[in-house]
């Protein structure tokens, strides 16, 4: 981070303090910091301890401003390299997201024309509620990066997500940001490589898998695994160690991908149990839930064949996995669903034990096609994007999981 300059906006709320240890470890790291602290987050910290670790003088009210010739809102706003709010309550939020400006911090915050990165901090319902869910969802289509709350105890006796990251976590996204900031300017954006990734190994699974039934015969399904095989290469676009199961098809091996070529369930089963241990899971894969036992000679429409074709049901891999010994940080399912897409994930994302169910609509042309429309199913909520290209919805998850990490 040598030399970066951030502009910390220090909100009301418990885990205040905490950025109070972020200042040391964002200076320790070679950036500056310049601090705007609210009224409320006067309650939990004082300017005097946010200059002292800043070295720096603090920002409280619009009208420490009124010498607009020496440091006027404006000028404040802009002469930093990123704004992070830390903690972002959830009022706060709900001002970024409507636009408020009733104060120096969301006054910046609408006149800044750098990025801005929200660590957001508050109690578990306060985080879940609906509210909440579409501001930080409005934020995040209107390019701020909104790095997951915590998940655990928290100062109010309750228990969930909401809690605001340790200092160190919060560094490393804001290094992130800036990682993937300079190698987008540097290089245009296809086949490009960062580290907001490096050192992480990613398993993902792509593609349908075929279930023969006799030597001529098999149970299939019309994934075309240009989603999974999209996400694979995004994520290796940013560093990751991706080892990509692919079940059988006709797609190119995306750049700097390790590629393991299978047929079956349960092929893909032992090839993902062997790939791990890994920091991600990424399911993407139309995987048969059924197969019969197959036949060794080719079935004869002689009457053996309905009885030969009793449906024995395959190991399911993601559920498998969220829930082995070496469970991945991050499980992340697909679900492809032709009707009630948001309330099936919901409950798919129970049932398997992973962490975010990734869920499209497959009832038009969404398998095989180059576009898709996608909802992100976590512990905090639905985030729906907009139809994108699947290369598209491939790069922001990408950028998600290594929020995530
Ligand atoms: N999956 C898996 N192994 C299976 C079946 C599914 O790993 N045997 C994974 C898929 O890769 C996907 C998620 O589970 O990430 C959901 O797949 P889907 O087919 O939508 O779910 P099913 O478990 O088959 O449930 P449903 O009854 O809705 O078909």
């Amino acid at each position: 981070m040598m030399g970066q300059r951030i502009l910390l906006i220090v909100g009301g709320g418990i885990a205040a303090y905490k950025s109070c240890e972020l200042i040391r470890l964002i200076r320790k790291s070679g950036g500056t910091v310049r601090c705007v602290l609210t009224e409320a987050g006067q309650h939990f910290v004082t300017p005097m301890t946010l200059a002292a670790l800043s070295e720096q003088q603090v920002h409280t009210s619009l009208f420490d401003l009124k010498d607009e010739t020496e440091m006027g809102h404006i000028q404040l706003s802009r002469e930093a390299d990123l704004v992070v709010v830390c903690p972002a309550t959830a009022d706060l939020m709900a001002k970024m997201a409507a636009g408020i400006a009733d104060d120096l911090a969301t006054t910046l915050l609408i006149a800044t024309d750098k990025p801005v990165l929200a660590v957001p901090a508050m109690n578990v319902r306060m985080w879940s509620h609906a509210a909440t869910v579409r501001n930080v969802a409005r934020l995040r289509a209107d390019g701020v990066t909104v790095v997951e709350p915590d998940e655990g105890p928290m100062a109010c006796g309750e228990y969930g997500p909401g809690r605001l990251p340790e200092p160190p976590a919060i560094l490393a996204a804001i290094e992130r940001h800036f990682a993937e900031r300079s190698h987008a300017a540097a290089v245009p954006p296809t086949g490009i490589r960062t580290s907001a990734l490096a050192g992480r190994h990613i398993v993902v699974t792509a593609g349908p898998t075929h279930e023969p039934i006799d030597p001529v015969r098999y149970i299939a399904n019309r994934s075309s695994g240009k989603q999974g095989f999209a996400i694979a290469g995004a994520l290796a676009a940013l560093g990751a160690r991706v080892t990509l199961v692919a079940g059988p098809v006709q797609l190119a091996t995306p750049g700097g991908v390790r590629r393991v070529d299978v047929e079956t369930a349960r092929e893909m089963a032992d090839a993902v149990a062997h790939a791990l241990p890994a920091d991600a899971a990424v399911m993407v894969a139309a995987v048969a839930d059924w197969r019969t036992a197959e036949a060794p000679q080719k079935l004869k429409k002689d009457g053996s064949a309905p009885a030969a074709l009793a449906l024995v049901e395959n190991p399911d891999i993601l559920a498998t996995v969220s829930q082995s010994r070496d469970r991945p940080r991050l499980v992340v399912g697909f679900a492809a669903e032709t009707n009630d897409v948001i309330d099936h994930a919901v409950a798919k994302r129970a049932r398997k034990g992973c962490d975010w169910i990734v869920a499209n609509d497959v009832s038009g042309d969404v398998m095989g096609g180059e576009a898709n429309r996608v909802h992100i199913v976590t512990a905090s909520g639905v985030e729906s994007w907009d139809e994108l290209p699947k290369d598209e919805v491939a790069r922001r998850l990408a950028m998600r999981i290594a929020d995530a990490l």
